[in-house]
């Protein structure tokens, strides 16, 4: 990976203000790209911490969201995939019940820090997963 890279991959992106992500609520989805094609990558809130994954089951590449940015099933403890009913840990990723148990969901590094404007979340990209450039 060339510095150039490495120093792009590093660029945080801020995804929503830190109380838009309410605990076991609805999650904040982010165009983005992957191995050349569009994808989207969401961000929840669970047990007070932000976690953020590729959108995108381990069992078909479907997106999970039944309704736009409704990721979680009704207890509020689980990720649900809205077209088979694999359910997923929120803090790990990993598929806990459902067709793809033992598979898991491809995380994004996420970060919550103060700026002037308030508190936020942000993305921080990896090189192979990148905010989709407008
Ligand atoms: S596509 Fe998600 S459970 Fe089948």
């Amino acid at each position: 990976m060339s510095t150039d890279m490495a120093a792009a991959a590093a660029q945080a992106v801020r995804v929503c203000a830190a109380a838009e992500l309410v605990d076991g609520g609805a999650g904040v989805r982010c165009a983005a790209r992957l191995d050349g094609g569009d994808v989207v990558v969401f961000f929840v809130r669970y047990d007070g911490r932000a976690y953020g994954y590729l959108n995108r089951c381990a069992h078909v590449p479907m997106e999970l969201d039944w309704a736009e940015g409704q990721f979680f099933e009704s207890s509020g403890l689980y990720l649900m995939c809205a077209t088979h009913g694999a359910i997923y840990a929120p803090d790990t990723g990993k598929c806990v019940g459902g067709p793809c148990r033992g598979g898991r969901l491809r995380p994004v590094q996420v970060e919550e820090r103060d700026t002037p404007e308030g508190r936020a979340v942000f993305w921080l990209p990896d090189d192979e997963l990148t905010p989709a450039t407008p």
